[in-house]
């Protein structure tokens, strides 16, 4: 076996159907969609119909659609703009949220007068939800709540359903990080009281550098960079017509075979976990990732009976036999940091084992498994 892919939450290969018609736009379909002129009318009505279908898959106004370079431009934007133009003085998030989010926090601190304040987690990384309705309770100036649907670490899910309740009953602007579930759940925001999310198309099939906000109605988010008047004014720069049809495209693919295609992967996930754990003696999953009832059917987090200072040999290891999975998210995989998301979960004792995030996609096979699995227990057994 020359190669299995499992890191499928840091990147998804992209459908071939994709890449068709994205070929077929940029070959065809060259004119700027802010020109007047017939190609650029063709590109705009290109645009248009793409942000009607991402709109409609979420039960949206596509006015409530701007597209972007992706999930950590989308955060960046909505976090930013609500303090600085909604009047946002208090943030409430959790100390495992992705990067693009944490980052952009800290620095809103050094930049605003404003207050932060972090949720407390259980050891499994679940929102103390009684936690976070106290903090709100408390709350005496504009607060926006900013928790991650799933976490891609360890895949656990938010109730967005209870969270977003909270902040109507608190009056809180809420904000959650989409970037692992859109594609991969249909999210109905008709019945959720949330005021912005965010998608990358590079995690569900589609083309990387690009992806979408929704902001819904009467939240005035203003731009992060300056120029044209592109997407109401929201993102200036000339839209990249190819890759937000591709966008809509495997989003379209994804939404429409979602039954099948989360069947087998689930069928993957679990198969996986069992012959870990009976193949592997001391293999420990983190977070709710072993739970296939509250954690995503996409990725395991799994700690193995090695010493955490062997992570980087263990992985090189793997790469070598031709398996990709990664220490946790990849914006931090080149760098000897590790995960913040197990650092503010696991025990000192649990943390100081080698920890493995392994996810996956309609792609992988058991057959792939089973050689991950016999590859594993050579190294470990070694
Ligand atoms: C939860 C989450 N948020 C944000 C991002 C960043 O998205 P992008 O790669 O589109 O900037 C990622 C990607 O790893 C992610 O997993």
């Amino acid at each position: 076996m020359n190669s299995v892919y499992l890191d499928n939450a840091a990147t998804t290969q992209i459908r071939d159907e994709v890449v068709d018609e994205m070929f077929q736009i940029a070959k065809n379909h060259y004119g700027n969609p802010s020109s007047t002129h017939s190609f650029g009318r063709s590109s705009r009505t290109l645009i248009e119909s793409s942000r009607k279908q991402i709109a409609d898959h979420l039960n949206v106004s596509p006015s409530e659609i701007i597209f972007m370079s992706g999930g950590t431009e989308a955060d960046n934007c909505i976090l930013r703009s609500a303090v600085r133009d909604l009047g946002v003085k208090h943030l409430i998030s959790s100390k495992i949220e992705h990067h693009a989010v944490t980052h952009t926090l800290d620095q809103l601190e050094l930049d605003y007068p404003i207050e932060i304040s972090y949720v407390k987690l259980d050891s499994l990384g679940n929102v103390d939800y009684a936690d976070l309705e106290l903090i709100l309770k408390s709350s005496t100036s504009k607060t926006l709540v900013s928790l991650m649907h799933i976490n891609n670490e360890i895949g656990n899910i938010l109730d967005m359903n209870l969270v977003s309740g909270l902040c109507k009953k608190h009056n809180a602007l809420f904000h959650s990080d989409t970037v692992q579930s859109v594609g991969h759940y249909k999210l109905d925001l008709s019945s959720l009281n949330i005021d912005f999310l965010v998608a990358s198309a590079h995690k569900f099939h589609g083309p990387k550098g690009i992806g979408f906000a929704y902001i819904k109605k009467n939240n005035p988010i203003k731009p992060l960079i300056f120029g044209g008047s592109q997407e109401k004014g929201c993102r200036a720069g000339t839209e990249s017509v190819h890759n937000i049809i591709g966008m809509s495209e495997a989003l379209n693919i994804s939404i429409n075979r979602m039954e099948s295609e989360v069947a087998h992967i689930k069928k993957i996930k679990t198969y996986f976990i069992e012959q870990l754990t009976k193949c592997i003696k001391g293999v420990e999953f983190n977070g709710s990732s072993s739970d296939l009832t509250l954690s995503t059917y996409t990725l395991v987090n799994v700690r193995f009976p090695v010493s955490k200072d062997e992570s980087a040999l263990f992985l090189f290891q793997l790469d070598m036999k031709g398996i990709a999975c990664s220490k946790g998210s990849a914006c931090q995989s080149g760098s000897d940091a590790s995960s913040h998301v197990l650092n503010n979960i696991l025990t000192d004792e649990q943390n100081k084992f080698v920890s493995l995030r392994f996810s996956f996609s309609i792609y992988n096979t058991v057959k792939e498994i089973d050689y991950v699995i016999t590859q594993l227990k050579e190294l470990i057994n070694r």
